[in-house]
């Protein structure tokens, strides 16, 4: 189930059904309200809590004094109702005792400014005071909490993110590069400090690049060398905490899986990196509901999850039941929506179901932020009764999608190196953002219904028929090899505009673009048209004329032949999207940003070459999407609009939800954020 590295239970193994709940922090309210917490989560059919996830304060006072009088107390009190529990370490907020004494674990900001106590995820991640204190109280835990056999899962701190630029940091960071460089000449050369006559002599020498130093902006800096390595360094220190706390508790209890909650697209953590160190994935979802969240976009966060690693599932550790309290204006979910997005999780891989909380604060700024149980603790209130209706069903459920994994056939590659260095990369254009390339090509197979999986540049790629890698602006090691091996043996591929342009150290790669990859797709690009907001080129695709915007490449083809060519500009009749054929496979260069529309037909006409087949067809904004596994499969119909949907379906199904049987081409309708969760056996 979620896990399948050996020794290692998975929440699955432990529990044959769906997991359901979510944070609960009794430790914040009086015993008297515990009664009814439980009578409320019974009524919820809620069968897992998260426990302890900012306690620490409570369960170390002081330097030497550790108190877990009141987590013992909660501990007993949900094993004896026979919760499942998700135990947090407590480390995502620092006391405020350790912030006085030991002024090392606050943070730096980018512009410099040392913080004081406050707020949460505040802590130096290379204070000694934070490693040393943290990985004591994962320990105490672990030893204290080892048999208590409804544990399914340890939860690493909360969210770990940010960044520190402290004095600490930086020593350590000079240690960090001399373990990966070895020699201040390799150091010069990767950052190529020869321009501007920044040369390093001595290692001390070697600041943090932030606003006191290279940058005049959070995504401006002068030497993209040194903030690229920042960003790794950032990332690892920050991973090495998780380690420590992981490691700890792995000797103690190493029969229990450990996660933390991860944040989707997350720019300061590379998790394809972190995902090898954590026993399964989980994430928190909370799209910004002010911003009409795309389905697709949602549904990418998800699949990138899904993907990091093979097991191919995650646990949603967290999602708002009907609002948030951090937007500047917190619409409530509709009714049906956080139904609609649950399943939509389950659909792309989530094997529990999990909210952020289960009573609403009475104080500080959650106050307003949903909960299952709401500030008049009603049992009759909308949000809980459509809770209540989730928990019913999930139950009735079982493990049949559990194990369920997406038959995809298309990959899209994701690299945080290459994100990170796209968005610092002074020039072509300040409007060239990763996430907005994933999108368009992630979203055109998305509103056809097909799978994709998200992949890292370390992933296997023969057995997809077509691999997508949008602004693949960093080639790293012998990338390149492995895209030209895939498409010599008949691999579809296709990159985009400002693609195979640098290495690893962000260093152009010499002799023309896109570089290694010139050979693969038999073009070369001479010069890159950024157009400002607003201005736009254009192309003819398939008789219909759409925009070319933002980034317009100005190539020539050798070997590559022209699948259409820009209208306008000086560069008028010169290819904007091209074909090679090489070895038994095809590569695609899309040489400029367009729209939707473009992104649908062409990929559509791609998959249908390829022999990629859609789930299903269905009416726009209703999302089909599959699990399979030794079962037999489960295909989730989501309608995404707030209109009746009608879908016609080509096998013969049986309704999970209400045990209708559905034959094949019948049609059945689906309301406003209407769910259907269709089994179609092994042998049906
Ligand atoms: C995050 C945190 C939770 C809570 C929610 C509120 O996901 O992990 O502790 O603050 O946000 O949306
Ligand atoms: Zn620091």
């Amino acid at each position: 189930m979620i896990y399948k590295e050996e020794k290692k239970l998975a929440y699955g193994k432990r529990v044959r059904n769906i997991l359901y709940g979510g944070d609960y922090n009794p430790e914040q309210w009086p015993e008297e309200v515990w009664k009814e917490d439980m009578e409320m989560m019974k009524k919820a059919h809620v069968n897992m809590v998260t426990l302890n996830v900012f306690s620490w304060a409570a369960l170390q006072p002081s330097e030497d004094v550790y108190d877990f009088s009141k987590l013992d107390k909660i501990m007993n009190y949900v094993r004896a109702n026979d919760l499942k529990v998700c135990l947090a370490t407590s480390t995502g907020a620092h006391p405020a005792w350790m912030a006085h004494r030991h002024p090392d674990i606050l943070r730096t900001e980018f512009n410099g400014m040392k913080r004081k106590f406050g707020g949460r995820h505040n802590s130096c991640p290379n204070s000694s005071t934070y490693r040393y204190y943290a990985e004591k109280l994962a320990t105490k835990l672990a030893k204290r909490y080892k048999d208590y056999d409804n544990i399914v899962a340890w939860h690493i701190s909360n969210e770990f993110g940010g960044e520190c630029y402290c004095e600490n940091c930086q020593r350590a960071f000079r240690e960090w590069l001399k373990k990966k460089y070895k020699t201040l000449d390799a150091v010069n050369k990767s950052f190529n400090t020869a321009f501007w006559g920044h040369t390093f002599y001595d290692w001390d020498e070697i600041v943090l690049p932030n606003l006191l130093s290279e940058h005049f902006e959070y995504d401006r800096t002068m030497f993209q060398g040194i903030t690229l390595d920042y960003h790794r360094f950032n990332s690892d220190s920050i991973l090495e905490c998780y380690n420590l706390e992981a490691n700890a508790i792995r000797k103690i209890t190493p029969d229990i899986p450990i996660t933390t909650n991860l944040m989707g697209f997350y720019k300061q953590l590379d998790y394809q990196k972190w995902a090898k160190d954590m026993d399964f994935i989980s994430w928190d979802n909370y799209p910004d509901l002010n911003d009409k969240p795309s389905p697709a976009y949602i549904a990418m966060n998800h699949d990138l999850m899904r993907g990091l690693k093979e097991q191919n599932s995650f646990v949603l550790m967290e999602q708002t039941p009907s609002v948030t309290n951090w937007s500047p204006y917190n619409k409530l979910k509709r009714p049906g929506e956080m139904r609609r997005l649950s399943y939509q999780a389950a659909a792309h891989g989530a094997d529990a179901i999990q909210f952020f909380q289960i009573r609403r604060t009475v104080g500080a700024c959650e106050k307003f932020h949903g909960a299952f149980i709401d500030h008049a603790a009603r049992d009759d209130t909308r949000v809980f009764r459509e809770l209540k209706q989730l928990g019913a069903e999930l139950e009735s459920l079982g493990d049949v999608f559990l194990e369920g994994r997406t038959p995809s056939k298309v990959a899209m590659v994701v690299d945080w190196d290459n994100w990170w260095a796209i968005e610092n990369s002074a020039g072509p254009s300040i409007h060239m953002k990763y996430l907005d390339a994933l999108r368009d090509y992630y979203s055109a197979a998305f509103e056809q219904n097909v799978p994709v999986d998200i992949i890292s540049v370390d992933d296997p790629i023969d057995k997809y028929k077509v691999v997508i890698a949008p602004l693949l602006y960093m080639t790293k090691g012998t990338y390149d090899e492995k895209i030209r091996n895939y498409v010599e043996n008949g691999g579809t591929f296709i990159t985009t505009y400002f693609s195979g342009i640098v290495d690893e150290h962000d260093l152009v790669i010499l002799g023309g673009y896109p570089g290694r990859l010139r050979d693969i797709l038999g073009i070369w690009v001479e010069e890159n048209d950024a157009l400002p907001e607003g201005e736009t080129n254009s192309f003819e695709y398939k008789g219909k004329t759409y925009e070319a915007k933002m980034l317009c490449d100005l190539m020539h083809l050798e070997g590559a032949g022209e699948i259409s060519s820009y209208k306008e500009d000086f560069y008028a009749n010169t290819p904007v999207i091209t074909r090679n054929c090489f070895g038994k496979g095809k590569a695609y260069y899309v040489g400029t940003r367009s729209e939707d529309g473009f992104y649908e037909a062409f990929l559509k006409d791609v998959f249908d070459e390829a022999g990629v087949e859609s789930v299903l067809d269905t009416p726009e904004g209703v999302e089909a999407s599959v699990r399979r596994n030794a079962k037999g499969e489960v295909l989730f119909l989501l309608n995404h609009t707030k209109e009746e949907k009608e879908v016609t379906l080509n096998e013969p199904y049986l309704d999970l939800l209400n045990r209708d049987k559905i034959r094949k081409g019948e049609s059945i309708k689906l309301e406003n954020n209407g769910v259907r969760l269709l089994f179609h056996g092994v042998c049906s």
